[in-house]
């Protein structure tokens, strides 16, 4: 039994982060006008405003519907803002910005009230997964802003910002960058059973891998130049068929966020940062270039959170303290607003010495998407298992725009292979350090 004062506890917990994850969702909208709002600069993606209205629909639909067992709020709103009511291109003709500003104050209002008497020991789950649920859409808003901005200026928002340059971050020693890890062979424990898992994150189940080694750090802009100019994006040899045949289709010649020249070969400030807004298919390729392999998401994740020593998984690759905002072991939460050097956040390790496995990047993993032995969905069937399809790639670690609610080792990310517009970069695996392994 759950005693009083932990109840109330959890709900104040619940209450923050409800409060402090909309405050920066709404801060997203600061300076935008109405064009923005419902402008959709790709089709792969629902515009900023869409997003927003879409949150407001979720929150009403688990708690004040499925929870409360109240009838649909603003019933107008449900073929919008469902996730399945209409296809992203008809997402475009949306209210106003007060409108679903007033959508959201309104649902929010009733749902506080709410938890004020809810049963919290019974529904914990669904909160969590709400606040999850908000924190995803507030990354895509902020990826959506990204085209919005660069389609309005043709210039990267994030190249403006790069003027400024941390020199103390120069002294590093750049030979390092190549280092792999080796991961001795045995079991570890993947997954997460706690509360504020996801669905797909559970159970947790024992895995064996045999010995194998991983990049310290994630690949960098400086390393990923090497295979540009070595031709990479002409030769064919280093691509899959899907990844040669994309690749023409969308004449792609270089990464999407990629701004590693934007002054000239004396300054390349960017060479440091991983490469950022790949596609699978070029991570892939770079990684067969480089004589590796893109890890697998097991491989990813012991090398990231298992304590070898203490024979124990962590929640985050530091430990098990959560992970207090502005982080001083990662990248994340907007915070800085872009993505950082690699090696910046030494007290980020995890336990086998792996730099910025959360934070900074997502990163690209061999694997499909798909559950876990015993997988159960939660909470509908929508939300993970109609992506069990062999169709997408798994994504781990977040970027420098995730925020903190879903930021953990066990969490999985997944998109299309050819999706290039999310904050996604990779770090490469090997299963023997052969001679044959490049040093960029
Ligand atoms: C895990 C980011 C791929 O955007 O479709 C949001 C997250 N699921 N609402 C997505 C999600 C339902 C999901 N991604
Ligand atoms: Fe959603």
């Amino acid at each position: 039994m759950i005693s009083n004062l932990s109840k109330s506890s959890v709900k104040k917990t619940v209450f923050q982060a409800f409060d402090e994850c909309r405050a920066k969702t709404l801060s997203l909208f600061q300076d935008i006008d109405q064009a923005k709002f419902s402008s959709q600069p790709h089709p792969d993606f629902s515009p900023v405003g869409w997003h927003l209205g879409h949150i407001a629909y979720i929150e009403s639909l688990w708690i004040l519907e499925r929870s409360v067992g109240l009838p649909c709020f603003f019933p107008q709103y449900r073929k919008l803002f469902a996730a399945d009511g209409l296809p992203k291109s008809q997402r475009v003709q949306l209210p106003n910005l007060e409108d679903i500003l007033y959508y959201l104050d309104t649902v929010r209002e009733k749902v506080l009230e709410y938890l004020g008497v809810a049963d919290i020991e019974q529904q914990e789950r669904i909160w969590r997964f709400l606040i999850q649920h908000e924190s995803q859409h507030c990354e895509i808003i902020s990826m959506v802003l990204e085209l919005v901005k660069s389609q309005e200026s043709g210039v990267k928002s994030q190249e403006l910002k790069f003027i400024s340059l941390d020199s103390e971050l120069w002294t590093f020693d750049f030979t390092k960058l190549v280092e792999m890890v080796c991961i001795p062979g045995g079991e570890f424990e993947q997954g997460n059973n706690s509360i504020d898992a996801l669905d797909n994150e559970q159970p947790i189940h024992k895995v064996y891998l045999d010995t194998y080694w991983i990049d310290r750090y994630p690949v960098t802009c400086g390393q990923y130049r090497s295979f540009m100019e070595a031709g990479g994006y002409q030769n064919p040899c280093w691509w899959s068929k899907a990844g040669w045949q994309w690749l023409n289709t969308e004449q792609v010649t270089q990464p999407f966020y990629w701004c590693g020249d934007a002054y000239g070969s004396k300054l390349r400030i960017w060479d440091n940062h991983p490469v950022c807004g790949v596609s699978w298919y070029e991570a892939q390729a770079y990684s067969r270039f480089i004589g590796k392999r893109l890890p697998t998401e097991a491989e990813w994740e012991k090398a990231a959170s298992w304590d070898a020593r203490a024979s124990r998984r962590r929640t985050y690759p530091w430990g098990d303290e959560e992970l207090t905002t502005p982080a001083q072991n990662c990248n994340c939460d907007r915070a800085i607003g872009k993505t950082t050097a690699v090696y910046a956040y030494p007290a980020g390790q995890s336990a086998y010495g792996l730099y910025d496995t959360l934070g900074n990047v997502w990163e690209w993993t061999d694997c499909w998407f798909d559950g876990y032995d015993g997988f159960q969905s939660y909470p509908y069937s929508g939300y993970s298992k109609v992506y069990f399809d062999q169709q997408h790639r798994v994504l781990k670690g977040g970027s420098w725009a995730t925020r903190p609610w879903v930021l953990r080792s066990s969490f999985r990310n997944w998109y299309h292979p050819n999706v290039r517009q999310i904050f996604a970069g990779f770090r490469c695996a090997a299963s023997e350090v052969s001679s044959s392994a490049r040093e960029p």
